[in-house]
């Protein structure tokens, strides 16, 4: 098994591993790249797509026969330790060397939140795995304000948030995807660490609306709500309770000043500064225009 060559990327159709698709495919690095539904997926260059289930471990052995690497990210539900691990165990099998999980800032097994509780599962299981691995820690994404945020910014030119003035040093998960290619393209100075990834600057959701309103050039609001409007607004959309607990929780945090911790750890593994407020909102102009059909 020294020959191994392939990276296999889970999550491939995620907000990383997406991005971390198009750093692989420029280098030229043979990868393997993992989804449930081929149907809705682009072709890359030197990217072969294979479908898989983290549920369902007998479909896992083919997407990691041929690997040295493992990027490891799914959405948090209700069996992400045991899928995930499926995953480690599934990689120790077949002698792949160096695991890259993508976790969240604060995981432990003993939280009651639901993102750092299942986060932390499997971080202890990984560490346990006699794999080599890296663990990255990375502050909320930008790309998460192209779902809902980017409706109510089109539609009706508002922001509705419960952070108050808080802010937050919100990262670009470009930033992380070349982070977590670096680290698997040269994992030696890497192995065995886990990296806390924040954006350059803690910015509140007053500043994101401006930079929003400057490059649609249209002015965009904030609009700072309670934590018990916020409740409502998620129970509407019938989110588990779990959920509205960690989100209410995550919230309160930033509102209240504790969330704005910066460092410069993407600085020192990318060798430039991390992508700001201001390139994300010009990069992604357009989810924030609605066409003249009200698309
Ligand atoms: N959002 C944030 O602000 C934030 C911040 C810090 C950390 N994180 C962490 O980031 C991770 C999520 O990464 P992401 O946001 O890049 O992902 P994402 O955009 O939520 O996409 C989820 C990915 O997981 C794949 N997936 C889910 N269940 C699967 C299964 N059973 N079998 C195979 N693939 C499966 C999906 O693939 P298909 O649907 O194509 O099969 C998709 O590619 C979580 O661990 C979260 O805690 C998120």
């Amino acid at each position: 098994m020294n020959n191994q060559k392939n990276i296999s990327v889970f999550g491939a159709t995620g907000k990383v591993g997406s991005e971390l698709l198009h750093f692989l495919s420029a280098a030229g690095i043979p990868t393997i790249a993992v989804t449930r539904n081929k149907s809705k997926v682009k072709s890359l260059p030197f990217v072969d797509w294979l479908e898989a289930d983290l549920a369902d471990k007998v479909t896992l052995g083919k997407t990691m026969e041929n690997s040295k690497a493992v990027f490891l990210a799914s959405s948090v539900s209700r069996n992400f330790s045991t899928e995930q691990n499926n995953v480690i165990e599934t990689a120790k099998e077949y002698g792949v060397q160096h695991l890259v999980k993508l976790s969240s800032p604060g995981a432990d097994k003993n939280s009651p939140n639901f993102i750092s509780r299942p986060n932390g599962e499997v971080e202890e299981l990984l560490k346990a795995s006699g794999l080599e691995w890296t663990i990255l820690q990375p502050n909320s994404f930008m790309q998460n304000w192209l779902g809902e945020f980017s409706q109510t910014i089109q539609k009706e030119r508002k922001i509705y948030e419960a952070t108050g003035e808080g802010r937050k040093p919100y990262i670009d998960t470009r930033d992380i995807a070349e982070v977590a290619f670096t680290i698997l393209t040269n994992p030696a100075n890497h192995r065995n660490k886990t990296y806390l990834l924040t954006g350059g600057e803690a910015v509140n959701y007053y500043q994101v609306a401006e930079a929003i309103s400057k490059v649609i050039g249209e002015k965009v609001d904030y609009i700072s709500l309670t934590a018990d409007e916020f409740k409502q607004r998620m129970e509407s959309k019938g989110m588990p309770w779990g959920m509205i607990n960690t989100f209410l929780t995550i919230a309160e945090f930033q509102r209240s000043g504790n969330a704005t911790f910066v460092n410069d750890t993407v600085s020192k593994l990318l060798n430039k500064a991390p992508r700001t407020i201001e390139n994300f909102a010009r990069d992604y102009a357009p989810s924030f225009i609605m066409d003249t059909n009200g698309q």
